[in-house]
């Protein structure tokens, strides 16, 4: 973790900017910090949630950090990203961790998803290290899991999306990020990196979650 990060959030994020004291703010404006480095989450979170708020990532709003994912479960890990992030700037934030989990190995990668071949976190090696696990098993069912993490005027929500699937015998596409060219969702036969982002989007974990983030913030901000 950075000891010395530079935070200077552009306008009170998890507030409505309204442009004058009489006209009635608009949905648009409310802004959120989602505490990722992930480009990728940003604009697939982003798709997810459409116009209603706005999601800035850490690098826009002026944060640099790079936050430890050191528990064992998606949950804390999250907790661990929101939390860090609200103490740091006060602000209303949301952050999320994913895991692959796949049956024939008991759940793993899972919450270790990341740094499932090496601390240098890298995709290809990761995808590598799974086909190879996986090698001459007939049981390829595997699922996403995301878990939002909602940190709300000081309160944590949480929020679960789940897409089940499978795992391909060979990587395809080059769309998307991470496990992307090796999964497949139920009822398709491409992977999701063979998919437009709207169209991963109609199955994603991470969508999933972002609507029940989205369906809270309507609720509790009227
Ligand atoms: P994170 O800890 O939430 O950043 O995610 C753990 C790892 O899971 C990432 O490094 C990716 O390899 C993988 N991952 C997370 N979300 C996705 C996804 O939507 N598609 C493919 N891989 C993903």
């Amino acid at each position: 973790m950075n000891p010395d990060p530079h935070t200077s959030p552009s306008p009170a994020p998890g507030t409505r900017q309204s442009s004058s004291p009489e006209q009635s703010p608009s949905p648009e404006k409310i802004q959120l910090i989602f505490a990722t480095n992930n480009q990728h989450k940003v604009e697939e979170i982003q798709s997810a949630i459409g116009t209603q708020l706005k999601v800035i990532s850490l690098r826009e709003a002026g944060i640099d950090i790079d936050i430890p994912e050191p528990h064992d479960t998606l949950e804390a890990n999250a907790s661990e990203k929101s939390t860090t992030i609200h103490r740091l700037t006060g602000n209303n934030c949301f952050s999320e961790d994913t895991g692959l989990e796949v049956a024939a190995l008991n759940g793993e990668p899972g919450v270790k998803s990341a740094r499932y071949a090496g601390e240098d976190r890298a995709f290809e090696k990761n995808v590598e290290k799974l086909l190879q696990k996986l090698d001459g098993s007939p049981d390829r069912k595997a699922r996403f899991r995301t878990v939002i993490s909602l940190i709300l005027d000081g309160r944590e929500h949480l929020f679960e999306g789940i897409c089940a699937g499978r795992i391909l015998t060979a990587p395809a596409g080059s769309k998307g990020f991470g496990y992307d060219p090796v999964f497949a969702p139920d009822g398709e036969d491409r992977s999701f990196a063979e998919m437009t982002l709207e169209e991963k989007n109609h199955y994603s974990h991470r969508r999933k979650a972002a609507d029940k983030l989205v369906e809270f913030l309507r609720k509790t901000i009227p």
